[in-house]
Protein backbone atom coordinates (compact mmCIF):
# COMPACT_ATOMS: atom_id res chain seq x y z
CA UNK A 1 0.00 0.00 0.00
CA UNK A 2 1.22 3.47 -0.92
CA UNK A 3 1.67 6.03 1.57
CA UNK A 4 0.98 8.48 -1.58
CA UNK A 5 -1.93 6.75 -2.83
CA UNK A 6 -4.88 8.54 -3.37
CA UNK A 7 -7.04 5.07 -3.22
CA UNK A 8 -9.00 4.78 -0.17
CA UNK A 9 -5.83 2.92 1.35
CA UNK A 10 -3.12 5.55 1.20
CA UNK A 11 -3.04 9.23 2.81
CA UNK A 12 -6.71 9.98 1.29
CA UNK A 13 -8.18 6.81 2.69
CA UNK A 14 -11.91 7.77 4.71
CA UNK A 15 -14.41 6.50 7.03
CA UNK A 16 -17.39 5.70 5.47
CA UNK A 17 -19.38 8.82 6.48
CA UNK A 18 -22.96 6.77 7.61
CA UNK A 19 -20.18 4.25 9.33
CA UNK A 20 -18.98 6.52 12.07
CA UNK A 21 -19.68 5.83 15.37
CA UNK A 22 -19.07 6.80 18.55
CA UNK A 23 -16.57 3.85 20.01
CA UNK A 24 -16.50 2.61 23.60
CA UNK A 25 -12.77 1.79 24.12
CA UNK A 26 -11.20 3.92 26.39
CA UNK A 27 -14.68 5.16 27.57
CA UNK A 28 -17.35 6.84 26.35
CA UNK A 29 -18.37 10.74 27.09
CA UNK A 30 -21.24 11.60 28.62
CA UNK A 31 -24.62 12.83 26.59
CA UNK A 32 -26.09 15.45 28.78
CA UNK A 33 -26.44 18.52 27.29
CA UNK A 34 -29.69 20.57 26.36
CA UNK A 35 -30.60 22.48 23.81
CA UNK A 36 -29.64 25.74 25.78
CA UNK A 37 -26.61 24.79 27.29
CA UNK A 38 -25.43 24.31 23.74
CA UNK A 39 -26.37 27.42 22.69
CA UNK A 40 -24.58 28.63 26.04
CA UNK A 41 -21.34 27.41 25.21
CA UNK A 42 -21.68 29.03 21.55
CA UNK A 43 -22.40 32.00 22.78
CA UNK A 44 -20.13 31.87 25.27
CA UNK A 45 -17.15 30.92 22.90
CA UNK A 46 -18.57 33.73 20.27
CA UNK A 47 -18.81 37.06 22.61
CA UNK A 48 -15.29 37.32 24.19
CA UNK A 49 -12.04 39.40 23.57
CA UNK A 50 -12.80 40.28 19.80
CA UNK A 51 -15.86 42.63 21.05
CA UNK A 52 -15.04 43.56 24.75
CA UNK A 53 -11.06 43.94 23.53
CA UNK A 54 -10.67 44.74 19.39
CA UNK A 55 -14.27 46.68 18.58
CA UNK A 56 -12.93 49.60 20.39
CA UNK A 57 -8.85 49.45 18.49
CA UNK A 58 -10.60 48.74 15.54
CA UNK A 59 -13.23 51.39 15.58
CA UNK A 60 -10.79 53.98 16.48
CA UNK A 61 -7.82 52.87 14.47
CA UNK A 62 -9.03 51.39 11.09
CA UNK A 63 -12.75 51.72 10.30
CA UNK A 64 -14.69 54.66 12.73
CA UNK A 65 -18.04 53.74 12.79
CA UNK A 66 -17.75 51.59 10.12
CA UNK A 67 -16.65 49.05 12.07
CA UNK A 68 -19.81 48.52 11.97
CA UNK A 69 -19.68 47.10 8.56
CA UNK A 70 -16.65 45.12 9.52
CA UNK A 71 -18.67 43.45 11.99
CA UNK A 72 -21.00 42.37 9.18
CA UNK A 73 -18.47 41.36 6.25
CA UNK A 74 -16.80 38.99 8.94
CA UNK A 75 -20.38 38.10 10.23
CA UNK A 76 -21.37 36.84 6.31
CA UNK A 77 -17.76 35.06 6.15
CA UNK A 78 -18.32 33.00 9.39
CA UNK A 79 -22.00 32.74 8.83
CA UNK A 80 -21.23 31.04 5.42
CA UNK A 81 -19.20 28.37 7.09
CA UNK A 82 -21.87 27.95 10.48
CA UNK A 83 -24.21 27.13 8.21
CA UNK A 84 -21.67 24.26 6.43
CA UNK A 85 -20.61 23.43 10.15
CA UNK A 86 -24.29 23.12 10.84
CA UNK A 87 -24.59 20.34 8.44
CA UNK A 88 -21.93 18.26 9.26
CA UNK A 89 -22.47 18.78 12.64
CA UNK A 90 -26.21 17.18 12.26
CA UNK A 91 -24.87 14.84 10.10
CA UNK A 92 -21.55 13.40 11.84
CA UNK A 93 -21.94 14.45 15.44
CA UNK A 94 -18.65 13.63 16.42
CA UNK A 95 -16.64 15.70 18.88
CA UNK A 96 -13.66 15.86 16.64
CA UNK A 97 -15.73 18.59 14.69
CA UNK A 98 -14.01 19.66 11.53
CA UNK A 99 -10.82 17.25 11.83
CA UNK A 100 -13.67 14.45 11.39
CA UNK A 101 -15.62 16.16 8.97
CA UNK A 102 -12.21 16.61 6.90
CA UNK A 103 -11.35 12.99 7.41
CA UNK A 104 -14.66 11.67 6.54
CA UNK A 105 -14.69 13.31 3.37
CA UNK A 106 -11.58 14.70 1.81
CA UNK A 107 -9.09 11.80 3.21
CA UNK A 108 -6.90 10.81 6.59
CA UNK A 109 -4.12 13.31 5.51
CA UNK A 110 -6.79 16.48 5.26
CA UNK A 111 -8.18 15.33 8.55
CA UNK A 112 -4.76 15.12 10.09
CA UNK A 113 -3.65 18.41 9.02
CA UNK A 114 -7.07 20.20 9.88
CA UNK A 115 -7.15 18.35 13.89
CA UNK A 116 -3.06 19.23 14.60
CA UNK A 117 -3.52 22.69 13.43
CA UNK A 118 -7.01 23.31 15.09
CA UNK A 119 -4.63 22.14 18.39
CA UNK A 120 -2.43 24.70 18.12
CA UNK A 121 -4.69 27.57 16.76
CA UNK A 122 -7.79 26.58 19.78
CA UNK A 123 -4.95 26.12 22.75
CA UNK A 124 -3.42 29.74 21.62
CA UNK A 125 -6.77 31.22 21.79
CA UNK A 126 -7.18 29.85 25.49
CA UNK A 127 -3.73 31.30 26.27
CA UNK A 128 -4.53 34.86 24.18
CA UNK A 129 -7.99 35.29 26.25
CA UNK A 130 -6.42 33.95 29.59
CA UNK A 131 -3.44 37.10 28.63
CA UNK A 132 -6.26 39.58 28.14
CA UNK A 133 -8.32 38.97 31.56
CA UNK A 134 -5.27 38.66 33.42
CA UNK A 135 -4.75 42.35 32.47
CA UNK A 136 -8.05 43.18 33.00
CA UNK A 137 -7.88 41.67 36.83
CA UNK A 138 -4.51 43.77 37.40
CA UNK A 139 -6.54 46.79 36.33
CA UNK A 140 -9.66 46.13 38.47
CA UNK A 141 -7.32 44.95 41.47
CA UNK A 142 -5.46 48.75 40.74
CA UNK A 143 -8.32 50.31 40.88
CA UNK A 144 -9.26 48.97 44.54
CA UNK A 145 -5.33 49.06 45.77
CA UNK A 146 -4.36 46.38 45.25
CA UNK A 147 -1.29 46.42 43.35
CA UNK A 148 0.53 42.82 42.30
CA UNK A 149 4.67 42.44 41.95
CA UNK A 150 5.84 43.64 38.83
CA UNK A 151 7.57 40.16 37.87
CA UNK A 152 4.06 38.41 37.69
CA UNK A 153 2.62 40.83 35.51
CA UNK A 154 3.10 40.06 32.17
CA UNK A 155 5.92 37.52 29.94
CA UNK A 156 9.47 39.17 29.70
CA UNK A 157 9.62 41.95 27.67
CA UNK A 158 6.31 43.40 28.02
CA UNK A 159 7.23 45.69 30.77
CA UNK A 160 9.39 46.84 33.36
CA UNK A 161 10.15 44.00 35.78
CA UNK A 162 7.39 41.53 34.26
CA UNK A 163 8.79 37.69 34.37
CA UNK A 164 6.08 35.60 34.10
CA UNK A 165 1.93 36.56 33.85
CA UNK A 166 1.24 34.63 36.17
CA UNK A 167 -2.83 35.42 36.63
CA UNK A 168 -2.92 34.38 33.07
CA UNK A 169 -1.36 31.22 34.08
CA UNK A 170 -3.16 30.30 37.11
CA UNK A 171 -6.42 31.08 35.06
CA UNK A 172 -5.94 28.71 32.70
CA UNK A 173 -5.25 25.63 35.44
CA UNK A 174 -8.32 26.51 36.90
CA UNK A 175 -10.35 26.27 33.40
CA UNK A 176 -8.63 23.01 33.06
CA UNK A 177 -9.45 21.72 36.83
CA UNK A 178 -12.93 22.80 36.44
CA UNK A 179 -12.92 20.53 33.25
CA UNK A 180 -11.69 18.07 34.77
CA UNK A 181 -14.68 17.77 37.62
CA UNK A 182 -16.81 16.36 34.68
CA UNK A 183 -19.29 18.22 31.56
CA UNK A 184 -22.43 18.79 33.79
CA UNK A 185 -20.87 20.79 36.81
CA UNK A 186 -18.67 22.82 33.99
CA UNK A 187 -21.46 23.26 31.62
CA UNK A 188 -23.29 24.82 34.52
CA UNK A 189 -21.23 27.23 35.92
CA UNK A 190 -20.09 28.24 31.64
CA UNK A 191 -24.03 28.63 31.51
CA UNK A 192 -24.25 31.09 34.44
CA UNK A 193 -21.34 33.17 33.51
CA UNK A 194 -22.58 33.59 29.25
CA UNK A 195 -26.26 34.89 30.94
CA UNK A 196 -23.74 37.09 32.92
CA UNK A 197 -21.92 37.99 29.81
CA UNK A 198 -25.18 38.55 27.59
CA UNK A 199 -26.85 40.81 30.38
CA UNK A 200 -23.99 43.26 30.48
CA UNK A 201 -23.91 43.46 27.03
CA UNK A 202 -27.95 44.55 27.29
CA UNK A 203 -26.72 46.79 29.83
CA UNK A 204 -24.30 48.69 27.51
CA UNK A 205 -26.81 48.70 24.88
CA UNK A 206 -30.05 49.55 26.76
CA UNK A 207 -27.80 52.56 28.97
CA UNK A 208 -25.59 53.90 26.47
CA UNK A 209 -28.53 54.18 23.85
CA UNK A 210 -29.16 57.36 26.22
CA UNK A 211 -26.08 58.73 25.74
CA UNK A 212 -25.66 58.44 21.86
CA UNK A 213 -24.70 62.09 19.91
CA UNK A 214 -25.88 61.18 16.22
CA UNK A 215 -23.12 63.95 15.24
CA UNK A 216 -20.50 60.77 16.71
CA UNK A 217 -21.62 59.15 13.63
CA UNK A 218 -19.78 61.63 11.06
CA UNK A 219 -17.81 60.50 8.95
CA UNK A 220 -19.03 57.19 9.34
CA UNK A 221 -16.21 55.49 7.15
CA UNK A 222 -13.18 57.78 8.04
CA UNK A 223 -10.52 55.45 6.67
CA UNK A 224 -12.96 54.74 3.88
CA UNK A 225 -13.95 51.05 2.73
CA UNK A 226 -10.28 49.86 3.03
CA UNK A 227 -10.32 50.66 6.50
CA UNK A 228 -13.84 48.60 6.75
CA UNK A 229 -11.98 45.34 5.41
CA UNK A 230 -8.62 45.79 7.31
CA UNK A 231 -11.36 46.39 10.03
CA UNK A 232 -13.16 42.87 9.00
CA UNK A 233 -10.14 40.70 9.07
CA UNK A 234 -9.21 41.70 12.71
CA UNK A 235 -12.63 41.69 14.17
CA UNK A 236 -13.15 38.07 12.65
CA UNK A 237 -11.62 37.04 15.86
CA UNK A 238 -14.77 38.01 17.66
CA UNK A 239 -17.18 36.32 14.94
CA UNK A 240 -16.43 32.63 15.36
CA UNK A 241 -16.46 30.23 18.37
CA UNK A 242 -19.96 28.38 17.05
CA UNK A 243 -16.92 25.82 15.71
CA UNK A 244 -16.17 24.86 18.52
CA UNK A 245 -19.61 24.81 19.72
CA UNK A 246 -19.61 21.27 17.81
CA UNK A 247 -17.29 19.29 19.31
CA UNK A 248 -19.76 18.85 22.03
CA UNK A 249 -21.66 16.70 19.65
CA UNK A 250 -21.03 14.11 21.90
CA UNK A 251 -22.03 15.40 24.73
CA UNK A 252 -25.03 16.48 23.60
CA UNK A 253 -28.76 14.85 24.54
CA UNK A 254 -29.89 15.01 21.03
CA UNK A 255 -26.81 16.26 18.49
CA UNK A 256 -28.51 15.94 15.12
CA UNK A 257 -31.18 18.28 16.43
CA UNK A 258 -29.97 20.39 18.88
CA UNK A 259 -26.46 20.89 17.26
CA UNK A 260 -27.22 23.04 14.18
CA UNK A 261 -29.91 25.00 16.21
CA UNK A 262 -27.87 25.77 18.93
CA UNK A 263 -25.11 27.17 16.19
CA UNK A 264 -27.65 29.25 14.18
CA UNK A 265 -28.94 30.61 17.43
CA UNK A 266 -26.15 31.63 18.96
CA UNK A 267 -24.84 33.10 16.44
CA UNK A 268 -27.56 35.20 15.66
CA UNK A 269 -27.88 36.37 19.17
CA UNK A 270 -24.25 37.88 19.13
CA UNK A 271 -24.63 39.46 15.86
CA UNK A 272 -27.26 41.46 16.40
CA UNK A 273 -25.79 42.29 20.18
CA UNK A 274 -22.48 42.86 18.19
CA UNK A 275 -24.15 45.23 15.88
CA UNK A 276 -26.66 47.14 18.35
CA UNK A 277 -23.04 47.73 20.52
CA UNK A 278 -20.78 49.22 17.82
CA UNK A 279 -23.46 51.12 16.89
CA UNK A 280 -23.95 52.42 21.01
CA UNK A 281 -19.82 52.77 21.28
CA UNK A 282 -19.23 54.75 18.28
CA UNK A 283 -22.47 56.66 18.85
CA UNK A 284 -21.32 57.47 22.67
CA UNK A 285 -17.92 58.51 21.79
CA UNK A 286 -16.20 59.99 19.11
CA UNK A 287 -14.25 57.80 17.08
CA UNK A 288 -10.71 59.30 17.74
CA UNK A 289 -11.39 59.50 21.27
CA UNK A 290 -12.47 55.74 21.67
CA UNK A 291 -10.13 53.67 24.22
CA UNK A 292 -7.93 51.17 22.35
CA UNK A 293 -8.25 49.17 25.62
CA UNK A 294 -11.22 48.76 27.63
CA UNK A 295 -13.33 50.82 25.36
CA UNK A 296 -16.52 50.64 26.83
CA UNK A 297 -15.52 51.11 30.29
CA UNK A 298 -13.87 54.08 29.26
CA UNK A 299 -16.81 55.11 27.47
CA UNK A 300 -19.20 54.84 30.63
CA UNK A 301 -16.23 56.80 32.54
CA UNK A 302 -16.30 59.50 30.35
CA UNK A 303 -20.46 59.56 30.32
CA UNK A 304 -19.89 60.28 34.00
CA UNK A 305 -21.19 56.54 35.36
CA UNK A 306 -18.15 55.41 36.95
CA UNK A 307 -19.56 52.94 39.09
CA UNK A 308 -21.05 51.13 35.60
CA UNK A 309 -17.72 51.31 33.97
CA UNK A 310 -16.50 49.09 36.79
CA UNK A 311 -19.19 46.81 36.81
CA UNK A 312 -18.65 46.30 33.09
CA UNK A 313 -14.59 45.50 33.57
CA UNK A 314 -15.76 43.03 35.78
CA UNK A 315 -18.68 41.57 33.50
CA UNK A 316 -15.82 41.48 30.84
CA UNK A 317 -13.17 39.33 32.98
CA UNK A 318 -16.24 36.91 33.46
CA UNK A 319 -17.63 36.97 29.99
CA UNK A 320 -14.12 36.24 28.46
CA UNK A 321 -13.46 33.64 30.94
CA UNK A 322 -16.02 31.59 29.15
CA UNK A 323 -13.98 31.45 26.04
CA UNK A 324 -11.40 30.04 27.73
CA UNK A 325 -13.59 27.20 28.47
CA UNK A 326 -15.28 26.46 25.52
CA UNK A 327 -11.85 26.39 23.75
CA UNK A 328 -9.98 24.60 26.00
CA UNK A 329 -13.44 22.18 26.20
CA UNK A 330 -12.97 21.80 22.49
CA UNK A 331 -9.45 21.07 22.17
CA UNK A 332 -9.39 18.37 24.37
CA UNK A 333 -12.15 16.77 22.35
CA UNK A 334 -10.45 16.85 19.00
CA UNK A 335 -7.39 15.47 20.92
CA UNK A 336 -9.29 12.80 22.07
CA UNK A 337 -11.15 11.79 18.86
CA UNK A 338 -7.58 12.32 17.32
CA UNK A 339 -5.95 9.52 19.71
CA UNK A 340 -9.01 7.28 19.61
CA UNK A 341 -8.31 6.98 15.67
CA UNK A 342 -4.79 6.02 16.59
CA UNK A 343 -3.55 9.11 15.02
CA UNK A 344 -2.17 10.16 18.14
CA UNK A 345 -1.27 7.51 21.19
CA UNK A 346 -4.08 5.86 22.71
CA UNK A 347 -2.93 6.88 26.22
CA UNK A 348 -4.36 10.38 25.61
CA UNK A 349 -8.55 9.05 24.80
CA UNK A 350 -8.28 7.77 28.47
CA UNK A 351 -12.17 8.46 29.64
CA UNK A 352 -12.20 9.38 33.29
CA UNK A 353 -14.58 6.51 34.49
CA UNK A 354 -16.43 8.40 37.41
CA UNK A 355 -16.52 11.76 35.62
CA UNK A 356 -16.60 10.67 32.00
CA UNK A 357 -14.13 13.68 30.38
CA UNK A 358 -10.98 12.92 29.04
CA UNK A 359 -8.76 13.96 32.48
CA UNK A 360 -4.94 13.39 30.56
CA UNK A 361 -5.50 15.88 27.58
CA UNK A 362 -7.24 18.32 29.85
CA UNK A 363 -4.34 18.58 31.85
CA UNK A 364 -2.22 18.47 29.14
CA UNK A 365 -3.62 21.27 27.23
CA UNK A 366 -4.31 23.10 30.85
CA UNK A 367 -0.78 23.28 31.40
CA UNK A 368 0.42 23.55 27.26
CA UNK A 369 -1.81 26.64 27.64
CA UNK A 370 -0.58 27.94 30.72
CA UNK A 371 2.75 27.73 29.49
CA UNK A 372 2.03 29.93 26.26
CA UNK A 373 0.23 32.53 28.21
CA UNK A 374 2.75 32.87 30.94
CA UNK A 375 5.75 33.89 28.47
CA UNK A 376 4.09 34.91 25.54
CA UNK A 377 3.28 38.62 24.91
CA UNK A 378 -0.03 38.50 23.52
CA UNK A 379 -0.11 40.22 20.66
CA UNK A 380 2.76 36.93 19.02
CA UNK A 381 0.15 34.53 20.87
CA UNK A 382 -2.74 36.14 19.05
CA UNK A 383 -1.49 35.96 15.99
CA UNK A 384 -1.19 32.38 15.53
CA UNK A 385 -4.74 31.80 16.12
CA UNK A 386 -7.17 33.58 13.00
CA UNK A 387 -5.19 31.51 10.45
CA UNK A 388 -6.35 28.60 11.09
CA UNK A 389 -9.21 28.71 11.87
CA UNK A 390 -9.71 30.31 8.37
CA UNK A 391 -8.11 27.34 6.60
CA UNK A 392 -10.53 24.64 9.00
CA UNK A 393 -13.06 26.96 7.71
CA UNK A 394 -11.77 26.38 4.06
CA UNK A 395 -11.93 22.50 4.49
CA UNK A 396 -15.15 22.41 6.09
CA UNK A 397 -17.37 24.65 3.32
CA UNK A 398 -15.16 22.30 0.80
CA UNK A 399 -15.76 19.12 2.32
CA UNK A 400 -19.54 19.90 2.70
CA UNK A 401 -20.10 20.78 -1.32
CA UNK A 402 -17.95 17.77 -1.97
CA UNK A 403 -20.29 15.37 0.02
CA UNK A 404 -23.47 17.05 -1.25
CA UNK A 405 -22.22 15.86 -4.38
CA UNK A 406 -20.70 12.36 -3.57
CA UNK A 407 -23.26 11.27 -1.05
CA UNK A 408 -26.38 13.09 -1.96
CA UNK A 409 -28.49 10.20 -0.28
CA UNK A 410 -28.01 11.05 3.06
CA UNK A 411 -30.29 11.98 5.30
CA UNK A 412 -29.22 15.24 6.40
CA UNK A 413 -31.07 16.68 9.42
CA UNK A 414 -30.04 20.20 8.59
CA UNK A 415 -29.16 21.36 5.04
CA UNK A 416 -26.81 24.15 4.03
CA UNK A 417 -28.89 26.57 2.00
CA UNK A 418 -27.94 28.02 -1.17
CA UNK A 419 -25.60 25.10 -2.43
CA UNK A 420 -22.62 25.70 -3.72
CA UNK A 421 -22.74 29.13 -3.53
CA UNK A 422 -23.44 29.87 0.16
CA UNK A 423 -20.15 27.46 1.02
CA UNK A 424 -18.35 29.10 -1.75
CA UNK A 425 -18.63 32.48 -0.26
CA UNK A 426 -16.86 31.04 2.77
CA UNK A 427 -14.14 29.32 1.40
CA UNK A 428 -13.29 32.83 -1.20
CA UNK A 429 -13.90 34.77 2.15
CA UNK A 430 -11.66 33.11 4.34
CA UNK A 431 -9.03 32.44 1.87
CA UNK A 432 -9.06 36.40 1.33
CA UNK A 433 -9.02 37.10 5.15
CA UNK A 434 -6.10 34.71 5.72
CA UNK A 435 -4.33 37.78 2.95
CA UNK A 436 -4.12 40.33 5.79
CA UNK A 437 -2.51 38.22 7.86
CA UNK A 438 1.43 38.51 8.83
CA UNK A 439 4.28 36.52 6.63
CA UNK A 440 5.55 35.88 10.52
CA UNK A 441 2.55 34.23 11.17
CA UNK A 442 2.43 31.96 8.27
CA UNK A 443 6.11 30.89 8.66
CA UNK A 444 4.65 29.76 12.17
CA UNK A 445 1.85 28.01 10.68
CA UNK A 446 3.79 26.42 8.23
CA UNK A 447 6.45 25.15 10.90
CA UNK A 448 4.14 23.58 13.11
CA UNK A 449 2.34 21.93 10.02
CA UNK A 450 5.28 20.68 9.52
CA UNK A 451 6.63 19.01 12.71
CA UNK A 452 2.60 17.55 12.64
CA UNK A 453 3.55 15.85 8.70
CA UNK A 454 6.92 13.95 10.36
CA UNK A 455 4.77 12.87 12.93
CA UNK A 456 2.29 11.52 10.63
CA UNK A 457 4.45 10.00 8.33
CA UNK A 458 6.42 8.35 11.41
CA UNK A 459 3.81 7.34 13.78
CA UNK A 460 0.18 8.04 13.10
CA UNK A 461 0.02 6.88 9.21
CA UNK A 462 1.14 3.52 10.77
CA UNK A 463 -1.12 3.31 13.73
CA UNK A 464 -4.35 4.42 12.48
CA UNK A 465 -7.24 2.47 13.00
CA UNK A 466 -8.50 3.14 9.67
CA UNK A 467 -5.38 1.76 8.03
CA UNK A 468 -5.64 -1.49 10.43
CA UNK A 469 -8.83 -2.07 9.68
CA UNK A 470 -8.23 -1.32 5.77
CA UNK A 471 -4.87 -3.89 5.92
CA UNK A 472 -6.98 -6.38 7.91
CA UNK A 473 -9.87 -5.98 4.96
CA UNK A 474 -7.35 -6.20 2.45
CA UNK A 475 -4.99 -9.30 3.88
CA UNK A 476 -8.26 -11.12 4.49
CA UNK A 477 -8.96 -10.86 0.94
CA UNK A 478 -5.55 -12.46 -0.17
CA UNK A 479 -5.59 -15.97 -1.46
CA UNK A 480 -4.15 -18.65 0.61
CA UNK A 481 -1.01 -20.89 0.29
CA UNK A 482 -2.07 -24.23 -0.01
N1 LIG B 1 -14.92 34.91 19.30
C1 LIG B 1 -14.06 34.75 20.42
C2 LIG B 1 -13.70 36.04 21.05
O1 LIG B 1 -14.09 37.06 20.55
C3 LIG B 1 -12.82 33.97 20.05
O2 LIG B 1 -13.02 36.05 22.06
Amino acid sequence: MSLFSTAPTGIFRRKPVDAIEPETEGGQLAPVLGLWQLVALGIGAIIGAGIFALAGAVASTTAGPGVLFSFLIAGVVSLAAALAYAEFTALIPRAGTAYTYGYAVLGEIVGWFIGWDLLLEYTAIVAVVAIGVSGYVGNLLGQIGVHLPAWMLGAPGTGPGHAVDLVAMILCLLIAFLLTRGIRSAAWVETVLVWIKVALVLVIIGVGVFYVNTHNYIPFLPYGWSGVFAGAAVVFFAVFGYDALSSAAEESADARKHLPKAMMISFAICMVLYVLVCLVLTGMVYYRKIAPQAAFAHAFQDAGLPGLASIISLGAILGIVTVMFTFMFAVTRIWFAMSRDGLLPRWFSKVSARRRVPVRVTWIVGAAAALIAGVTPIKEAAELTNIGILLAFVVVCAAVIVLRYRRPDLERTFRCPGMPVVPAIGIVGAIWLTVYLAPLTWFRFIGWFLIGLVIYATYSYRKSVLGKQLRTAAESRLPTNP
